[in-house]
């Protein structure tokens, strides 16, 4: 959740942290700080509200110094204000601590910390760690040794940076919580929650693994694992650019992605997806395991595997535990991030009973890539914007080729090869009517999504737009289900959404939207079939496209509904309230 990183080296560690923390700060921004040393003192900036602002307030620039840590937060453990604000210092001042995940035994550490004298400022899990570093040291430890210690006092889940008064080091530590080294140039040493908040200073990274104890000073790393023993680490070049997680030229990052929808499919569709079939061929029983818009995408893999007679049952990563029947032999695993905790929970429940694991994902180097058997790379680029667009069309199309090549279905596998060229049309073709939509209903508060069959999911994923970002509400049924409960909600004017492609399903369709037109509801209907479409006034005609590609192109016009709706409603559709890009908690 929470966004780290730090820099030891020759530059103004203040310049290097703050705008490494601008490409992070998806991952939380209710709070931010850096702490920064400058030969002699530990100074700390850290306040409540978007980065931005608390850099116009204070101004991070003027910390001097070449060794810093800096903190962009989600919060789980006190409300977001100055206080609970990372960095987290002990009492005397030079240890400065930045935190990611939950330290789950803090409690009782703290009581032990508070009996030794030690004095807390903050309601936050962190503030522990500096206090049991500066307790180590003050028994006589070394720095490095005190980290160490104070790491294996630690329950839950923590990526950590470490800056030490007087170390000309960090020390890192990583369990349960993603946390990458850079290398940049001779002299200059990195560290942070995610890769693209330094491809602006380097491609080179050194990635740790569970319980890995880490120092970094300006002649390298040293890693120490789990046992204590020094340690080599597995290296990554990653071929991501500093322009890929940039805005470009655009107001916001969902913008930019929705637009780079075609480019970004090219390669997601040409994705390697052999190495995962001798085990999905060998797989008695398969399963699918994901959270929020990437269980959406799992859902329609669901429907996939089900005609194709290969079952395979989707769950919430959340659910995964009270659900298995412990039979599975293989469980996929989508993630965009590679690192949600819920989903990584369930892979390592199934990996405990001797499942396979294969890992559908964007992240090269991620926790979930490291975890499987096997990694499926969606290959879409970095994904900015807190709410998923290129990537939830980017797992579609992998999925889609993994069940195509599966069952040696040719026609789908060349249906796909047109996604790049017809999705570059739809987004074209309909950018100008959705932008007309979303002023007609800027004003609405109520919205529901139907569909049926395979489209059922991109209902599901286009209301969870909507509400992600404009915090209307927003649910999705199937069309079936609306008279056996939700129609009591409609009334004159609710706008109902209905995604109702010509097919067998269509004549179904047909009679639920009408059954909302007799409810006096609003209807907007995205259909080929023109009298389908004529059933709603503000309706969209989208092209005849394959059955099972509907809810990928469907989507398309969707995103952009809920994009404009949030910009109209002068909210920021890059950040919404209370959410997170990667939810590394469970
Ligand atoms: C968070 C994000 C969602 C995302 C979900 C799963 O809740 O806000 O946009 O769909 O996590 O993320 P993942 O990285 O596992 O796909």
């Amino acid at each position: 959740m929470c966004g780290i990183i730090g820099y030891i080296g020759p530059k103004k560690a203040s310049q290097v942290i703050l705008s490494g923390l601008q490409k992070v700060e998806y991952r939380g921004y209710d709070s931010a700080g850096m702490a920064v040393f400058d030969g002699s003192k530990v100074s700390v900036i850290k306040d409540a509200g978007k980065l931005g602002a608390i850099h116009a307030k204070h101004d991070f620039l003027k910390l001097e110094g070449g060794i810093g840590l800096g903190h962009t937060r989600w919060a789980t453990h006190g409300l977001p204000c100055e206080r609970n604000a990372h960095p987290h210092a002990d009492c005397s001042g030079k240890v400065a601590v930045v935190h990611n995940g939950i330290i789950e035994n803090h409690r009782a550490l703290k009581e032990e910390m508070v009996k030794k004298g030690h004095h807390f400022s903050s309601d936050t899990d962190t503030e522990i760690v500096a206090h049991l570093v500066e307790q180590g040291m003050n028994d006589g430890r070394s720095a490095e040794a005190a980290v160490r210690a104070a790491v294996a006092r630690l329950d839950g889940a923590y990526a950590l940076g470490i800056l030490i008064a007087g170390t000309n080091a960090l020390y890192l530590a990583r369990r349960h919580a993603p946390l990458i080294i850079g290398q940049g140039k001779a002299g200059e040493m990195f560290f942070s929650s995610d890769i693209p908040a330094l491809l602006e200073y380097t491609r080179d990274f050194i990635l740790l693994n569970e319980g890995d104890v880490a120092r970094i000073d300006p002649r390298g790393a040293i890693v120490w694992g789990a046992d204590g023993h020094e340690a080599k680490r597995e290296t990554l070049h990653v071929d991501w650019t500093p322009q890929m997680a940039a805005k470009g030229g655009y107001e916001h990052f969902m913008l930019k992605e929705i637009l780079e929808q075609p480019a970004a499919l090219s390669s997601a569709v040409s994705a390697d997806v052999s190495a995962a079939l001798p085990i999905l061929r060998a797989s008695k029983q398969l399963a699918l395991v994901a959270c929020g818009t990437s269980y959406y995408a799992g859902l329609v893999f669901q429907y996939l595997m089900h005609r194709q007679g290969k079952p395979c049952a989707a769950y919430i990563g959340s659910e995964y535990s009270s659900w298995t029947t412990g039979q599975e032999d293989v469980l996929i695993a989508v993630s965009q991030s590679g690192e949600t905790a819920d989903t990584l929970g369930a892979v390592r429940l199934a990996k405990e009973k001797g499942a396979k694991i294969i890992a559908i994902t964007n992240v090269v180097g991620s926790t979930l890539s490291r975890e499987a058997d096997v990694t499926l790379f969606i290959g879409v680029g970095p994904e900015v914007g807190v709410v998923a667009t290129k990537s939830f069309t980017g797992q579609l199309c992998v999925l889609c080729k993994l069940a195509y090549t599966l069952g040696a279905n040719k026609q789908g596998l060349a249906d796909l090869k047109q996604i790049p060229s017809l999705s570059a049309k739809i987004l074209e073709g309909k950018h100008a009517d959705i932008q007309k939509l979303a002023k007609a209903f800027i004003k609405r508060r109520d919205f529901f999504f139907i569909a049926r069959g395979i489209n059922y999911p991109c209902a599901l994923e286009a209301a969870l737009k909507l509400k992600e970002i404009t915090y209307l509400h927003a649910e999705a049924y199937p069309g079936g289900e609306l008279k056996h409960g939700p129609l009591s909600m409609l009334e004159k004017g609710v706008p109902v959404i209905a995604l109702a492609p010509a097919g067998p399903l269509a004549p179904k369709m047909e009679s639920n939207i009408k059954e909302c037109k007799a409810r006096e509801a609003e209807l907007v209907v995205l259909s080929d079939d023109e009298a389908m479409r004529a059933e709603g006034a503000r309706s969209l005609l989208m092209p005849t496209v394959p059955p099972e590609l509907v809810p990928l192109y469907y989507i398309l016009p969707l995103q952009l509904l809920a994009y404009h709706m949030t910009v109209l409603a002068d909210k920021d559709p890059d950040q919404p309230r209370n959410l997170a890009k990667s939810v590394t908690v469970e």
